[in-house]
Order: C-alpha cells, then structure tokens, then sequence
C-alpha cells in the first residue's frame, strides 16, 4: 500500500476551511485527498487529479466512503486549467510515483521483478521506457541517465544498453547496467536505481511539464490560497524553488523604481522559507520520504 509522505505537515500548511475548494494534483491512493474531504464540511469541495487509472479507480471508492464532495480528473495536471475554472482556496502536487506503482510488477518501473519495459503512468501514452531503452541515440540516453538519474557511470551505462538492443524487459535492463558500471559500484545500493528513475522521469516527462503546471495552478488561487509542493528529486525541488522564488520577490527592474508598481510586486510570500523535511520517525517507518521536501507559498 501507499504510506503517503510528510502527511500532517502538508495538510497542515494547506491551512484548511471547511467550507473552503481545494485541489489535490497527484491523488495517487488518496492519503492527501482522504484528509482533505475528512476536514470539509457540506460547502466544502475536492478536485483531484491522476493520469493512472488504477489509482483514480481505487480512490474513488475510497473517498466516496468519506463524502460525495468531490470529482476526480483521469488525465495529467497540466490540464488543470482546462478542467478547472472556479478559483480554489488550496492545491496540493505530491509529486513522482506512489508505492503500488513501483510494487505492481508488470508495470515495468521495478528493478526487482522481471516485466516488460513500461514505466507509463498514462498507460492511454505511446513512449514507454521499451522505446526510451531501445531507440534513443547515445548522447540523449547519457543525457538522460546523468541529468535525471544523476548517475556518474551514465556513459558506459548508455552504450552498454546500444550494444546490448533489443532489451525488453526489466531485469535484461538491470543486468545490462550492472555489467556496465564499475565492480566497486556494483556493490553499493543496486546499480540499477538512478538509471531506472532517470528512465521514468523521461518517459512521464515529469520535469518538463513542472514549471507550467505550478504556475497554472497559482492562477487558480484565490487571494490568501496555499500552494502546497512535494518533490522527490534534486531537479524537481530546484524547479519549484525557483517558481517560488520568483512569484515571492518583486520585479527585477522595479529596483531601479523609486515605488514598485503593483504589477511588479511579489505575487505570493513564502511560508516555508527552508523546505520541510521529514522527522527522523517518518524516515524510520518510511524509506521513500528519504529525499522528500516541502514547500509552500501564500497567494497575496
Ligand atoms: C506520490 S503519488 C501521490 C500519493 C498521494 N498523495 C497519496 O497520499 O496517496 C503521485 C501520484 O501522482 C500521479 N501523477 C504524477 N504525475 C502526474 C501528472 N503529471 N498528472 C497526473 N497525475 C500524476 C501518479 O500517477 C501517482 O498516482
């Protein structure tokens, strides 16, 4: 099951009204969106949205147990602004992959359990890591291992897949990047962990499509909203820190003003000036929090 992370923390900086509209972005299996619809009274209303099926399936059941305020949207939240034209008092990005996707073998994000090469969240896409693994030339595959993966060994790992084509499951893969980094390296933690991630980020385009959504869903904020973000990689954090950063800070140029005009103003101010972290217990009871961080602003 999924143990969602830095739970009471996000619901708490998503500083709740009852009567308030609220919208969870990634409604995985439900944690956020079940605590949300729990402090919500008749007014009160949850959106949410996935792209994987299986998880709008079992959150609905879920949720419908809770309340019936709420609609769920099966399609990516870059969408928001399409599906959404009320403005909301609180949104919530709990970013990455939830626990059943990762575990549900035939998937194909798991470096554990032989399946065919997959990693779609959006299973109604076409690019699938099988196409990623088996037709990207060698500079765009390092590229994608050493920016997205952050792995040293991107280059050797990248030509060993060329050499090694066609790779079609998931356990040929982790063989393939095995035998392509270094003995001492092999050791550590599985060799395979940086290159997976790299592939699935690439697949689902999760970075590129980061810097919009944000900036859509801070559209749809009524003044005083929260915007609330967890991310799980060191590219995705610095993407939304820089969103904030420049949603909290006046205009560049209205520095050489002697009155900063109201459209040069800082749009949003920072709740969260160093991002949240989880405590030592949830790191404890949860190993996927280990790279989570939390960050909210407040719209003005
Ligand atoms: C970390 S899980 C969310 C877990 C959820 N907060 C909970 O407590 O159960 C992320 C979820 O967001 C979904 N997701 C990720 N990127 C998405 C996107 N761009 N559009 C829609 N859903 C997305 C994934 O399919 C996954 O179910």
């Amino acid at each position: 099951m999924h143990k969602s992370v830095l739970l009471e923390e996000s619901i708490e900086g998503l500083n709740i009204k009852p009567d308030g509209t609220y919208i969870d972005c990634t409604l995985g299996y439900a944690g956020h969106s079940g605590e949300i619809l729990k402090r919500l009274e008749t007014e009160g209303f949850l959106f949410a949205f996935d792209q994987d099926e299986n998880a709008v399936l079992a959150s609905t059941e879920k949720l419908k147990s809770i309340s019936k305020n709420f609609k769920i949207f099966d399609t990516n939240f870059k969408n928001i602004k399409n599906c959404i034209d009320t403005k909301v008092d609180g949104i919530l990005f709990d970013l990455g992959v939830s626990s059943p996707q990762l575990d549900e073998a035939s998937r194909g994000f798991s470096y554990h359990n032989d399946a065919k090469l997959d990693m779609r969240m959006d299973r109604r896409q076409k690019l699938s890591a099988y196409e990623v693994v088996n037709e990207y030339p060698l500079e765009k595959l390092v590229d994608i291992l050493f920016n997205y993966g952050e792995e040293v060994n991107a280059k050797s790992i990248a030509k060993g897949i060329i050499k090694n084509r066609p790779i079609e499951t998931t356990l040929e893969l982790a063989e393939v990047i095995k035998e392509n980094v270094p003995i001492s390296y092999r050791n550590k933690s599985n060799p395979a962990r940086k290159s997976f991630q790299a592939i699935r980020i690439e697949v689902n385009n999760e970075l590129g499509i980061l810097k919009n959504a944000i900036l859509d869903a801070f559209d749809l904020l009524k003044p005083g909203g929260r915007l609330v973000v967890i991310t799980f990689h060191s590219l995705e954090d610095r993407i939304v820190k820089n969103v904030f950063k420049n949603l909290t800070t006046d205009d560049e140029l209205s520095k050489k003003l002697p009155i900063v005009p109201d459209n040069m103003k800082a749009k949003a101010k920072l709740i969260t000036k160093k991002p949240i972290v989880p405590s030592n217990k949830e790191l404890e009871e949860n190993k996927r929090s280990r790279s989570a961080k939390l960050r909210i602003i407040e719209k003005i």
